[in-house]
């Protein structure tokens, strides 16, 4: 049996995805109510981080321990990965004594290098190209707010003619927005100052089907269900700092462009976030922000990722 990785959002099926949003909501649901389970005992996850994190690593930890398992945390700077050890030596050793591995690093080519030489699964936990964890979390947040079926349940069929509109950078995130609404579509308005756009092929989607491009972010926002963004400069991109903070003045989040999207709204940011450049304290702290929502299903639904992962269909 071929090695189940989570690289990309385009790894699991939409029926996969229809489990896991129902897991999630499950495990939530007995993490609400102070119920212990604990299918991961015995089980280890090894993270390695050769960026920063706070969610992520948080995230991860805290939700593994509350699955029964436990958690061995890497970074660039206290293994061998940092004094040139290649990562498919790393991999095979790592992979030989853990049970599942979350990788975030720079260049998408990398966590796959680690992921063709490992015994294990891996999870991408965010590359340059691509932040699939945090998509899993925007759209069980979105499900919550906005498409509940019966008894309560996530429905992704509630997804069908909804329009996201990314206003920001052509980045990780707005790459895996794009893959996600192919794979399980709804449509996103996207809108990025000139020389930052996505590049349909670095995304990983077959066609232009399920996105549309606008030069005006206040056009992109125009009737959309949820409107999102992320910081003007990504981690790794820090030379850029300055030229991005002139290119992206305009793409802002604010109330103007909240008032264009349809009345219920909502507003999501993977965050870390910066009050006054890519959106207004008004927004992120308004009424139809949902970011403290979305950073704590992070948990629930990479705790649903690592039981599918680890157990597959399981119940419980
Ligand atoms: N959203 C997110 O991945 O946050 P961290 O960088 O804090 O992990
Ligand atoms: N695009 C951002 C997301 C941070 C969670 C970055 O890559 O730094």
């Amino acid at each position: 049996m071929p090695i189940q990785h989570y690289l990309q959002f385009t790894d699991l099926t939409a029926d996969e995805y229809a489990w896991i949003f129902a897991r999630a909501a499950a495990i939530k649901a007995k993490f609400k109510a102070y119920e212990k389970y604990h299918p991961l005992v015995d089980r280890t996850l090894a993270m390695i981080f050769e960026k920063a994190s706070t969610r992520t690593r948080v995230s991860f930890e805290a939700g593994m321990y509350q699955l029964g398992g436990s958690v061995v945390h890497l970074t660039t700077g206290d293994t061998q990965l940092g004094r040139a050890e290649p990562i498919e030596d790393t991999a095979r050793v790592i992979s030989r004594m853990v049970d599942l591995v979350m990788i975030r690093t720079y260049e998408q080519e990398k966590i796959e290098r680690f992921a063709a030489h490992s015994r294990v699964p891996v999870i991408n936990g965010l590359t340059n190209e691509f932040h699939p964890c945090q998509i899993l979390a925007d759209i069980f947040t979105f499900l919550e707010h906005r498409g509940q079926g019966e008894e309560g349940r996530p429905d992704l069929q509630r997804l069908a003619g909804k329009v996201v509109a990314w206003v920001g950078d052509g980045n990780n995130m707005a790459n895996t927005w794009l893959q996600a609404a192919e794979l399980l579509g709804f449509t996103v308005h996207l809108s990025t100052p000139s020389g930052y756009e996505v590049d349909q092929s670095v995304a990983g989607v077959r066609s232009s089907a399920s996105y549309r491009v606008f030069k005006d972010p206040h056009e992109a926002c125009r009737g959309a269900d949820l409107v999102t963004t992320d910081v003007w400069t990504s981690m790794g991109y820090e030379a850029e700092n300055e030229a991005r903070r002139q290119a992206f003045a305009d793409w802002c989040v604010d109330t103007g462009m909240m008032a264009l999207a349809k009345p219920d709204a909502l507003f999501m940011h993977c965050l870390p976030a910066h009050r006054g450049e890519e959106v207004q304290a008004e927004v992120i702290d308004g009424p139809q922000s949902v970011v403290w929502d979305e950073a704590e299903n992070r948990m629930h639904v990479q705790k649903a990722l690592m039981e599918y992962l680890l157990l597959g269909r399981v119940d419980g």
